[in-house]
């Protein structure tokens, strides 16, 4: 890529992002710091308003950098669009065999996508890394305390909201927010369940109006891609979509 090239998409980039930064900072401010009390109504409208447009251009801008970042694996996250693993015939090393710990999940990068590998003792199973229901990382957060939770029943668990995959094929064997899930978390369970479906309507002063169905956050996960794996010597070969 030209200097000039890359020196637009970061000007273009920043100048997005400042002005969803810029829009939530005036929303608040237009909440929080009315000023002139005679129009403190339309000035909680106005916030709300500012502060919901630059959450969604935040987030439209997530959608647009973090493929070409290669923050995001480009494989289906919809049950519907789910490959074939006919179609995975690029194939790329992930390591040794020796390098995964029995039965505890592992993200890795592989050509920019993020794969999620699963070792139960001999045999190794890979699958999207992130999870279908709010797409964030089956492995948890690096430097957090949402951290990857043990395969049990040949089944991952999402540590976000309790999502459970069969690692051998993808397939949701438990959806978000279980009761037991929740009772079990508090916070990441018991009270993001609520914020779901709170988020699912934008309150406003006046009425409450219900999302555009694109927008709404999801209250499911579905089926998780899976690639094909398979065993060279030591080494675990992974395909990859073409
Ligand atoms: S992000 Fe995985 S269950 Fe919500």
């Amino acid at each position: 890529m030209s200097p000039a090239l890359a020196f637009l998409g970061i000007s273009i980039l920043g100048t997005w992002g400042l002005a969803s930064i810029g829009l939530i900072a005036g929303g608040i401010i237009m909440l929080f710091f009315p000023g002139d009390p005679t129009t403190a109504s339309d000035n909680t409208l106005g916030g709300i308003v500012l502060i919901v447009a630059g959450l969604v251009s935040g987030g439209l801008m997530q959608v647009v950098v973090a493929p070409l970042l290669g923050l995001d694996a480009p494989v289906p996250m919809r049950k519907k669009d789910i490959r074939e693993h006919a179609s995975f015939t690029r194939w790329a090393k992930a390591g040794q065999v020796r390098d995964y710990v029995d039965g505890m999940p592992k993200e890795i990068r592989l050509r920019a996508q993020r794969v999620l590998i699963v070792r139960q003792g001999e045999n190794i199973y890979a699958m999207n890394a992130l999870c279908s229901h709010a797409r964030l990382p089956l492995a948890g957060l690096a430097g957090s305390p949402v951290k990857a939770q043990p395969v049990q029943d040949g089944c991952v668990m999402c540590p976000f909201h309790g999502a459970r995959f069969e690692v051998a094929n993808g397939k949701v064997v438990r959806q978000p927010f279980s009761s037991s899930f929740n009772n079990d978390h508090p916070f990441l369970g018991g009270l993001q369940s609520k914020m779901f479906k709170v988020l699912r309507f934008v309150p406003m002063p006046y009425q409450a109006f219900p999302v555009p169905k694109f927008a709404r956050p999801s209250m499911d996960a579905e089926d998780a891609q899976t690639y094909p794996v398979k065993i060279e010597g030591e080494d675990i070969m992974v395909g990859l979509p073409r």
